[in-house]
């Protein structure tokens, strides 16, 4: 594996899942393949979870790692070309992806949305290059459209938490204060389109995603009916992706917050958020405390997911 950015560098979507389940199982059984080998993980942006299962990941492999925070001790880097660089920023993001690629054997990138430019954001400007010039396997720790190592994440746990053979998993829109960008919910459509679920998405009216993602998927704008029988609910608050209003905030309507009385609508469903989550907002103090919230599980099979892609990616050098 070259590069991992969406569900389909996974092929065969079943057997990844089998082999991450079997990684959870033994994770030190593949030390070897990472020994002399170096993960840099390079944040453009902020991260908890990200951060530390990725890191994990490598150390169970057997790999040195590194992080660099672009924005936190770096030099500024200028991503355009044709710039006259007499501002604040001292490296041209040209020269700073090759002398990056250098040091290691693998790289990991977060780098967000910006909401500028829809089209900058949506054509992964600083991922491709990446993948471009670095000349080193390049795995997206969540870019401008895409999360794709929550998005397994969040597959491998549901076939943990399965009770059927094809769950109803339903993807809910909720408030937040701040506009968020898509990749969250992008890559979770790209992942549930392809694996063997009932996938229903619900948002208010004008917060529909990039036909790219919701593929096949039933949009329901009524939050209520999309909740009836669920097994899994999935909450996620994003912000605007059609024209005229990409990145900005519609609503902030409290009665899409995930409550008792909503989780009631369900078939005692398991719920689900990839957290950082703002608490009253998305979700009530109660659900997620509740033991019907697999949020921890959750979050602890990132770890799993980007052993899963980093093996790989060893196993390709
Ligand atoms: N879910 C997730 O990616 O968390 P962090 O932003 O903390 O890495």
């Amino acid at each position: 594996m070259r590069t991992y950015t969406n569900v389909k560098d996974l092929g065969d979507l079943n057997a990844a899942v089998k082999e991450a389940l079997e990684i959870k199982k033994n994770r030190y059984a593949y030390k070897h393949l990472g020994e002399n080998k170096t993960l840099l993980m390079v944040f453009f942006n902020s991260s908890l979870r990200t951060r530390l299962s990725t890191q994990k990941a490598g150390m169970n492999l057997g790999m040195n790692t590194m992080v660099l925070d672009i924005n936190q001790g770096a030099w500024k880097l200028e991503t355009e070309r044709g710039v006259i660089m007499d501002g604040d920023k001292s490296e041209h993001i040209l020269e700073a992806i090759p002398v990056m690629g250098s040091y290691c054997d693998i790289i990991g990138v977060r780098a967000f949305a910006q909401f500028e430019n829809k089209e900058d954001d949506y054509q992964e400007k600083i991922l491709n290059q990446f993948i471009k010039y670095s000349g080193k396997p390049v795995f997206s720790m969540e870019a401008a459209t895409g999360h794709p190592l929550q998005a397994f994440a969040d597959l491998i746990t549901i076939e943990e938490y399965k009770k059927s053979a094809r769950p109803k998993v339903v993807m809910t829109w909720a408030p937040h204060p701040k506009a968020l960008p898509q990749a969250v919910p992008n890559s979770f459509a790209d992942f549930m389109n392809e694996a063997d679920v009932d996938f229903v998405i619900t948002h208010p009216e004008g917060y529909d995603l990039d036909t790219k993602f919701v593929r096949g998927a039933r949009v329901e704008y009524n939050q209520d009916k999309a909740l009836e029988g669920a097994d899994f609910v999935y909450a996620k608050n994003w912000a605007a992706y059609t024209d005229p209003n990409y990145g900005k905030i519609l609503s902030k309507d409290m009665s899409w917050t995930v409550t008792t009385q909503k989780m009631a609508l369900t078939n005692n469903a398991y719920f689900m958020h990839c957290l950082p989550v703002r608490r009253n907002m998305i979700v009530s103090d109660d659900v997620i405390e509740s033991p019907q919230s697999i949020v921890i599980p959750e979050a602890t099979n990132r770890e799993i997911s980007a052993q899963t892609v980093i093996k790989r990616m060893l196993e390709s050098l």
